[in-house]
């Protein structure tokens, strides 16, 4: 009798082995051709680029995509930055891991098979690890370097409703990757003066990669972060952030506040760790708001 359940279990198993291997492929692929909205639903690749370093391009990268997730979305990040800042803030243990975006980026593994599990059951994370420090040098001496990270989400693009791209805090090879497999660049700004030195740069890197390379690349918009209310941003400077993004200030604002900056140290998003939190509103907020903005870039039928 146990034989025999044994038995059962065990071509149960292979039929599922089968399933996952070969029909799932196959029903995704027929899924497309039947469904062309299916085809066209690639979701939106959003980057969250700064080439300054703690302006909050991570913590926006992890708390956005946690909203986006709460509204009902399907997300990815992925972690573009050696230090792997959004890979354990959001929960994932890179020590532990043998695989990440760096070998997805080289295509000795898919981006698919590297993707891991948050606690957020619609976010999901493609998780940097230290070998990604040497991305840089391997991407340099190759073919279409600046297209690897795009070449490696083509397969995954229709999953998900957003993906969200960590950037390094440099505007080196990976961060061109970053901006060149984006449809959107969502650039965070510090509040206060010295914040918006080299935007222009930025802006400028941007245009060139729209003139030159992506054509459809644009810029969402910028989000002011670690704002502080005691210490009111001066008019000069709203007016100057102006001058850079006369029509893409996110009304959002994201306000200073300790408990986002504690959350990454539990591996939580801020959806979990403090939800009444007046960051947690506010990134609430934003993801709201960045969806209202899918209407926008809805194709004319
Ligand atoms: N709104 C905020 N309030 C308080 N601390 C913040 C806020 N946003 C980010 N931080 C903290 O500031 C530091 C830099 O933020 P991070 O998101 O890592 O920046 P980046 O990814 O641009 O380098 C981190 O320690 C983070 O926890
Ligand atoms: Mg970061």
């Amino acid at each position: 009798m146990l034989n025999v359940k044994r038995t059962i279990r065990g071509c149960e198993k292979l039929v599922n082995r089968f399933y996952t291997i070969f029909i799932q492929d196959a029903l995704e692929a027929l899924a497309l051709y039947a469904y062309p909205w299916e085809a066209t639903h690639m979701g939106r690749i959003i980057s969250v680029v700064n080439q300054k370093g703690g302006v909050g391009k991570t913590t926006t990268a992890i708390n956005l995509g946690a909203y986006l997730a709460e509204e009902g979305k399907f997300v990815l990040i992925v972690d573009l930055d050696p230090q792997a800042n959004a890979t354990s803030g959001i929960g994932v243990d890179f020590q532990a891991l043998e695989q990440g975006v760096y070998e997805a980026v080289l295509g000795q593994v898919r981006m698919k098979d590297i993707v891991q599990p948050t606690a957020h059951q619609t976010l999901r994370i493609a998780p940097a690890t230290p070998a990604l420090a040497g991305l840089n040098v391997e991407l340099v001496d190759m073919d279409r370097r600046e297209y690897k990270l795009h070449e490696s989400l083509l397969e995954i693009r229709h999953d998900y409703d957003y993906i969200l791209i960590d950037c390094p805090p440099t505007l080196g090879l990976i961060t061109l990757n970053g901006i060149v497999a984006a449809d959107e660049i969502l650039i965070p700004v510090q509040a206060e003066y010295y914040a918006l030195e080299g935007l222009g740069q930025l802006l400028e890197t941007v245009n060139l990669v729209k003139a030159r390379i992506r054509p459809d690349v644009d810029i969402l918009g910028a989000v002011l972060t670690m704002y502080d209310s005691r210490t009111k941003l001066s008019d000069d400077v709203l007016q100057e952030l102006y001058k850079y993004f006369p029509r893409n200030i996110f009304r959002s604002v994201i306000p200073r506040s300790v408990r986002l900056a504690e959350a990454p140290s539990f591996g939580r998003s801020i959806a979990m760790f403090d939800a009444s939190s007046k960051g947690a509103k506010a990134y609430e907020r934003l993801a709201r708001e960045i969806i209202e903005t899918e209407l926008e870039r809805m194709p004319a039928v």
